[in-house]
């Protein structure tokens, strides 16, 4: 028997060097090789096509392409079908990935259970007896729907090719390997190696495949971004295990907007779709409290309401803490910078806190706005009215930038009974439609004379 050689391959992003090294030539991670077999040259190509192969397939003049519609399948779940582009499209790969705990093994299961299709449940993870007994707490039965507990990817194939279902989910992807590669699985020879495998199989067979996979610390898929190259939707479903709320974000989509957002809460039943996700994400109470602003961002292409929740107290220790939940530190610090330089708001000996309500983490610069009005609203203990909300990206230099989608924006907070949005300024912002008042400004100090007008001096 020839003798095995071995190398080390870069877990990140697939380098391979004959030695093993500190960090990785290529893309520059520390401590990412792991000793690997290196493939053997006659079994690596096997599924390559020579150049005598399809014989009934020839190019096309890009008009003449008939245009049959592609027959999706539904998901079973609203939201998810909105990332997905409307549905599921025969022989695609979906690669869903997510941090562990967070509900990926349920949506998935979810979706399959809701729908009347045959579908084909593989786990690598759990046993039977767990899918079952979580299928359980979920209230919908599909009779089609098959459990296997298998990580042999060969054996999976198998199984899909002769029970013929019309979709197939694997959780996970990490779990898998291939008899034909000598690594362990989750390396990235076997991750490559099983992706590849699947997805040529889904493409002749037309089954589509939703994979689950596992997100490393630092948020990126684990192992490989090449498994990202391989499929054709990618999903991350993302949110605070502590709070109720659940995020999926398409990254990548061959069929659909990468765009688009499904909200969905978890529940002690399963997940429960959030169809008007600002009316959740605002607090109920018609109390008004300081340190509150009510903030209208643009979450991919959806608009909604959040609430930010500021805290600014004197600072007990000689150094102030800035903390904050949901928004990006360094750019709370930038603000507090800001607003102690262009407005001389004394800020340097207090302890600043930043909350987003409902535990979602907001990217949309146009929060800027709310987080500062949130500060000042508390650092003067002055309410803000629960009928006022804001949209601005706010500059080094206090002006506030042009913010794209205002008028989406603006009649999403008139439908949550706003009657006055803050926004900056420009000539088209001057309207003031039949619920609401658009006040639009040059800076933020035009906008905090308005709202703490004669109250703060
Ligand atoms: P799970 O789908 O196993 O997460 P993942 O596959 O991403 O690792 O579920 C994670 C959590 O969801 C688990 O802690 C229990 C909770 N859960 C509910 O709150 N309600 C439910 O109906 C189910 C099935 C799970
Ligand atoms: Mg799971």
């Amino acid at each position: 028997m020839a003798k095995l050689k071995t190398i080390y391959v870069c877990q990140d992003c697939g380098y391979t060097s004959p030695k093993w090294i500190g960090k990785c030539n290529s893309c520059g991670a520390w401590n990412s090789f792991q000793e690997e077999v290196e493939p053997q040259k006659d079994n690596s190509r096997k599924l390559v096509s020579s150049i005598d192969a399809p014989k009934n397939n020839f190019p096309l003049p890009i008009d003449e392409i008939p245009k049959n519609s592609i027959d999706r399948f539904h998901s079973g779940l609203v939201e998810f079908d909105r990332v997905l582009g409307g549905g599921i499209v025969p022989g695609s790969l979906i690669l869903l990935s997510g941090e562990p705990g967070i509900g990926k093994s349920t949506l998935v299961l979810q979706s399959a259970l809701s729908i009347s299709q045959k579908v084909l449940y593989i786990s690598g993870e759990e046993s039977i007896q767990q899918i079952s007994l979580r299928a359980e707490r979920i209230k919908d039965k599909n009779k089609n729907c098959l459990v296997l507990s298998e990580t042999n990817l060969e054996t999976i194939l198998h199984q899909v090719n002769f029970t013929q279902p019309q979709i197939v989910v694997i959780d996970s992807i990490q779990t898998l390997f291939s008899e034909r590669i000598d690594s362990i699985p989750g390396t990235i020879s076997q991750i490559r190696e099983c992706t590849n495998a699947i997805m040529q199989f889904a493409k002749s067979s037309q089954i589509p495949f939703i994979l689950i996979g596992h997100i490393t610390k630092d948020g990126t898929i684990a192992g490989p971004k090449i498994l990202e190259h391989i499929v054709d939707v990618v999903l991350q479903f993302e949110g605070d295990s502590k709070y109720l709320y659940r995020i999926v974000r398409s990254l990548k989509n061959r069929f659909g907007s990468t765009s688009e957002i499904g909200i969905f809460e978890m529940t002690g039943i399963g997940l429960k779709e959030v169809l008007n996700p600002s009316e959740f994400l605002l607090s109920d109470s018609d109390e008004e409290h300081s340190g509150i602003a009510i903030a209208s961002i643009i979450e991919g292409i959806r608009p909604l309401l959040v609430e930010v929740q500021a805290l600014v107290s004197t600072a007990a220790y000689g150094t102030p803490q800035r903390s904050s939940n949901g928004f990006d530190t360094r750019r709370l610090n930038m603000l507090l910078a800001v607003l102690e330089k262009r407005f001389g708001f004394k800020i340097a000996t207090k302890d600043v806190f930043i909350n987003i309500a409902g535990g979602i983490k907001v990217s949309d610069p146009a929060l800027d706005m709310a987080v500062i009005a949130a500060i000042l609203s508390s650092g003067f203990d002055i309410a803000i009215p629960r009928n006022v909300c804001f949209s601005g990206e706010v500059s080094l230099t206090g002006e506030l930038k042009f913010i794209p989608k205002i008028e989406q924006r603006t009649s999403e907070a008139a439908k949550m009974g706003m009657k006055t949005i803050y926004l900056p300024y420009s000539k088209k912002n001057e309207i003031v439609s039949n619920n609401i008042s658009c006040i639009s400004k040059r800076n933020i100090q035009l906008i905090f004379k308005d709202i703490f007008q004669n109250k703060n001096t």
